[in-house]
């Protein structure tokens, strides 16, 4: 059985640069955590290795849900692979992996928010007998925004690298802290949004603005001109049809 006085490991598990990581590391270690910070930008591998080399030692593990668009499917999802591998290793049930509940990734990685996560039994979940996830107010209203940005994940958008660019952009609208923040971004993704010869398409509302952006320096002059300083980006704006009239 797992010592109740032992340190408890946290992951923290999103799409964080090292500087980003390495802050929140220094800013939430305590004599009762141990914390390690997880870039999942490009994918989870390595947060299943560590957690799967806690749970095997018969660690305390708490992962820490800093996924921006989290929501109550990627929280089942999160928790149901952790359970895999709890069983895998043969954890006690009462011994297995936690979660945060609240989807702190959402509120530009608050490390006092983070905190009280940390602190609040409350506001965490075990991953045994996966369900559906409790509700929380976090789900029920438009999170702050000022412009709502669109990413096309269409067929044809796809084939030509929207995936790729949608991880450069959720990753530079991390780094500067405007993802679902007042003066920040609300980032979807969407099917076709007609335009396809001209994609992957992004557009830009309320501000009206259609791009096609064709690779990541594209993707990052918007961000940086357009989303952070409002300067739309003439040359790679498409034309609307009011335009061409
Ligand atoms: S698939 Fe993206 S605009 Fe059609």
């Amino acid at each position: 059985m797992t010592p109740l006085d032992a340190p408890r490991q946290v992951l923290l598990a999103g799409p964080l640069h090292p500087a980003q990581g390495d802050a929140l590391q220094a800013q939430l270690a305590g004599p009762g955590d141990q914390v390690l910070a997880v870039d999942t930008t490009d994918g989870f591998d390595a947060l299943w290795r560590l957690a799967a080399e806690h749970l095997a030692r018969r660690e305390r593990l708490l992962v820490v849900d800093l996924e921006p668009t989290s929501d109550g499917a990627y929280l089942d999802w999160l928790r149901a692979e952790l359970q895999a591998l709890a069983q895998a290793a043969g954890v006690e049930p009462a011994a297995g992996p936690r979660v945060t509940l609240a989807a702190l990734g959402r509120r530009g990685l608050d490390a006092r928010a983070i905190r009280q996560a940390l602190d609040d039994p409350g506001q965490q979940v075990d991953c045994l007998d996966v369900k559906p996830a409790a509700s929380q107010p976090d789900w029920s209203l438009p999170p702050p925004h000022r412009r709502h940005v669109f990413l096309c994940t269409g067929p044809r958008c796809v084939r030509r690298g929207a995936l790729s660019l949608w991880k450069v952009l959720r990753r530079r609208l991390v780094e500067h802290d405007l993802v679902e923040t007042p003066g920040g971004i609300l980032l979807t993704r969407n099917g076709c949004q007609f335009p396809c010869n001209r994609g992957p398409l992004l557009t830009v509302y309320p501000d009206r603005c259609w791009y096609g952006v064709q690779d990541p320096q594209q993707v990052l002059r918007v961000v940086d001109e357009h989303l952070l300083h409002g300067r739309p980006v003439a040359a790679l704006r498409l034309p609307l049809p009011e335009d061409e009239t």
